[in-house]
């Protein structure tokens, strides 16, 4: 699947059962090798990056066997990791190489974590900095990228407050955490998922607190599970867009994680207009999982902006590209971590939607996307006359023309899954055929998006 050519138009409808949440099959999976008996997981996330952590945990002498959706995991208990004969490969996976690293901490052998071109650009810094005060040996590259080599073992507790807010870095403090030398506590101004602390507790660790300050106790006894990965959010959000988008669809998403520090994207498009309702929710090994329903709507448009950008980080790429389906545009700001994510997002995203034809501006700190009222819109939906402190260029003067619809063209998500499936959404409400360059790319997330797309199509 090198390129993929996407057709617009049609209508979404039907019921999907999403692929497992990847944030939460990461940590099921890294748990479970670090529990005491035999542990299984049902619908465990399709994601290569899910994968990737499975064959890390290999390396690490875990015996796993997957089949279908289900994965065994033969837990080594905390101390019975065994030293990798090569470096451990993340390849495209932030989250594995940053939570492994808190566990690879702990173990007193030395362990080298990699990863593809991407991942050896993206920043390490936020892990070296706390698991180094934690007393562990770590070398990153020069610019403290990996490959990293870890050595650790006899981990001081620490009190850490993340300087970016971030799951992956609090993650791996916790599971660090779980080889220190007493209580270590993971403070948060902004309250990201919460997948690592509800998972622990589920295997049997001691943890007190909650939003704002997480402690953990160290050496618990973690206890093999059987447990059940909801379906993905994050991937259903690009299916739901769709058919915000396409008139006439209506969807409805099936067993879907709805833990209230990953669902904030449902409040914010419900807040700017779509119809969204959530039946069946309950509790489930902790987390919260229920059905989504969705149908066309028109879409006001609106900002996301401070702590909104933390609940909303992986959902971000597909709300921009909803833009221009909305009447007054989408504007992103405090959004610096998407420059650091799989690719520069912001960047990626702009140059996405502008080959396509929409008006983007472009901030140090995100992006604004037009809707139908052009950047007058922008202007009317915050009901001034003047720019912003952001250093954006002022609106004022420029003539309230309306946007032209999207307009099919070839556009390059610079191998970032979650831009090839935003802006192949985008693609269905656009004018004419677009050409999504090595779009195999979403496989890191969402393997089956583009026939999950079809098949909805099809059935309308
Ligand atoms: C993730 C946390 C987020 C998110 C990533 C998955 C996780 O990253 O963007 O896709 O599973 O913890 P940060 O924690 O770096 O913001």
């Amino acid at each position: 699947m090198p390129n993929r050519k996407i057709s617009p138009g049609g209508t979404i409808n039907g019921v999907v059962e999403l692929p497992g949440d990847k944030s939460i099959s990461h940590r099921y999976a890294i748990i479970s090798a670090l529990a005491e008996g035999s542990g299984e997981i049902s619908n465990y996330a399709s994601a290569a990056d899910c994968r990737s952590t499975l064959e890390c945990l290999r390396g690490l002498g875990v015996k796993i066997e997957t089949k279908d959706r289900v994965v065994h995991i033969v837990g080594k208990g905390l101390n019975g990791l065994q030293q990798p004969r090569k470096p451990l490969d993340a390849e495209n996976s932030g989250s594995t190489m940053r939570m492994l690293s808190g566990v690879l901490a702990g173990q007193s052998f030395r362990t080298v974590i990699t990863g593809d071109d991407s991942l050896r650009r993206r920043p390490m810094r936020r892990v070296i900095d706390p698991l180094r005060q934690m007393g562990a040996e770590i070398r990153g590259s020069e610019r403290d990228c990996a490959p990293l080599e870890i050595r650790g073992g006899n981990l001081r507790a620490i009190d850490f407050t993340p300087p970016t807010p971030s799951a992956q870095v609090k993650s791996a403090i916790l599971l660090a955490g779980l080889y220190a030398d007493g209580i270590t506590t993971v403070h948060e101004s902004v309250c990201t998922r919460d997948h690592t602390e509800i998972a622990l507790r589920e295997f049997g660790a001691v943890m007190e607190g909650g939003r704002g300050a997480i402690r953990i106790h160290p050496r618990p006894k973690l206890i093999a599970r059987r447990l059940n990965v909801p379906g993905d959010l994050s991937g259903g959000v690009f299916l739901m867009a769709a058919a915000l988008i396409l008139p006439d669809s209506s969807l409805l998403l099936h067993n879907v994680g709805l833990n209230p520090t990953r669902s904030r994207v449902l409040d914010f498009l419900t807040s700017i207009g779509a119809k969204i309702h959530v039946p069946n929710l309950t509790s489930r090994d902790g987390e919260l999982v229920g059905d989504i329903s969705v149908a066309h709507a028109p879409l006001e448009g609106g900002e996301i902006s401070g702590a909104q950008v933390a609940e909303m980080i992986d959902e971000l790429p597909m709300l921009a590209a909803l833009g221009p389906f909305t009447e007054k545009g989408i504007e992103i700001h405090d959004a610096h971590e998407l420059r650091v994510k799989e690719s520069d997002r912001i960047a990626a995203l702009a140059a996405g939607l502008r080959a396509m034809g929409a008006t983007v501006e472009e901030f140090p700190d995100g992006l604004f996307v037009a809707g139908r009222q052009g950047l007058a819109g922008r202007e009317a939906r915050e009901g001034r006359s003047s720019g912003k402190s952001t250093g954006a260029p002022s609106a004022a003067n420029k003539p309230a023309v309306a946007a032209k619809p999207l307009r099919g063209a070839t556009v390059d998500p610079h191998g970032d899954h979650r831009i090839a499936m935003a802006l192949a959404t985008a693609a269905l409400g656009a004018e004419g055929k677009t050409t999504i360059r090595d779009a195999e790319c979403v496989s890191v997330s969402f393997p089956e998006f583009f026939d999950t797309m079809d098949r909805l199509r099809g059935a309308s």
